[in-house]
């Protein structure tokens, strides 16, 4: 699959797909027909067998330096909400299947937005994470209010979200942005390694506990526990809970299907 605003690898190494963003002299900026791409390759991807993770980078400059300023510089709000930009958001925020973002460079706006919809990050030293639409008169439109306060707490939000103040890899990782921090040349094998990892786990147990996971950010602590509880006893008709179980009491590396 090879399409001119991203670049995709569908079986980078096994179960492992790779998405580039690449709009390299625009850092990266999402504008609608990227969006629309990477939309599209992901549900594609969420879609095949042989994919069990999908790795989301950019380049060394930038994951994403935010939406498209220069294309909606000139919009009116009838005209934003006509484009409905967000619905591909949307979609993103359904895949199924794990995506971690390879972070290096600027992660700004949308670009720290689409990172924080992603379920882990990888960042290089030298990331850069920010929410600064309010330099450009705005605020943060595909999650960044939400997401980032969830993860990194009210005081940091508010100081990022009310001044744009960016924040470095090293003080994303102390307030819980991002998994781990590495030297800028092992941004990418380290999320493709995690990637491994992960896709060595059964897939439908992953794709439940992503779905689980997640379920904690819109429930109460109830309808959270009920809809895991579900999830844990539906794993029970799937041939791999008895194999990775049969595996365990036999002493032997258990082989996963995905069924
Ligand atoms: N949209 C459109 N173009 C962008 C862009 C963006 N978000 N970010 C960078 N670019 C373009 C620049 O205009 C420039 O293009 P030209 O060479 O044609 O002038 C090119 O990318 C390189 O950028 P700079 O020359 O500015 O590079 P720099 O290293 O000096 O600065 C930067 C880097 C600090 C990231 C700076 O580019 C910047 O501040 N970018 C905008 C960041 C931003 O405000 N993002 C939020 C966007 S709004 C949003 O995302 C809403 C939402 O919630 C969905």
């Amino acid at each position: 699959m090879q399409t001119e605003l991203i670049l995709v690898n569908p079986q980078i190494q096994p179960f492992v797909a790779h998405i580039q963003l690449n709009r390299p002299k625009e850092l990266n900026a999402l504008n609608p027909v990227l969006m629309r791409e990477l939309k599209d390759a992901l549900l594609e991807l969420d879609q095949d067998v042989q994919v069990r993770a999908i790795v989301l980078s950019g380049n060394e400059k930038a994951f994403a330096a935010g939406a498209d300023i220069k294309q909606m510089a000139d919009k009116t709000a009838v005209e934003m909400v006509n484009l409905d930009q967000f619905s591909t958001w949307d979609a993103i925020r359904k895949i199924k299947k794990p995506l971690i973002a390879a972070v290096s460079g600027f992660a700004l706006g949308g670009g720290c937005e689409l990172a924080m919809m992603c379920d882990k990050i990888i960042a290089a030293e030298t990331a850069k994470f920010g929410q600064p639409e309010i330099r450009i008169g705005v605020i943060p439109g595909a999650g960044g209010t939400q997401r980032l306060t969830r993860a990194v707490g009210k005081a940091l939000a508010m100081e990022m979200v009310l001044t744009g103040k960016f924040i470095s890899a090293d003080e994303a990782w102390k307030a819980g942005l991002v998994n781990r921090v590495v030297p800028e040349e092992l941004y990418l094998s380290e999320a493709l390694k995690l990637a491994g990892e992960i896709a060595a786990m059964p897939p439908v147990a992953v794709k439940m506990a992503k779905e689980a996971v997640l379920k904690a950010f819109d429930s109460t602590l109830e309808e959270g526990l009920q809809f895991e509880r579900k999830n844990f006893y539906l794993l029970f008709a799937s041939r791999d809970q008895k194999e990775g179980m049969q595996a365990f009491i036999e002493k032997r590396k258990p082989e996963f299907r995905g069924e």
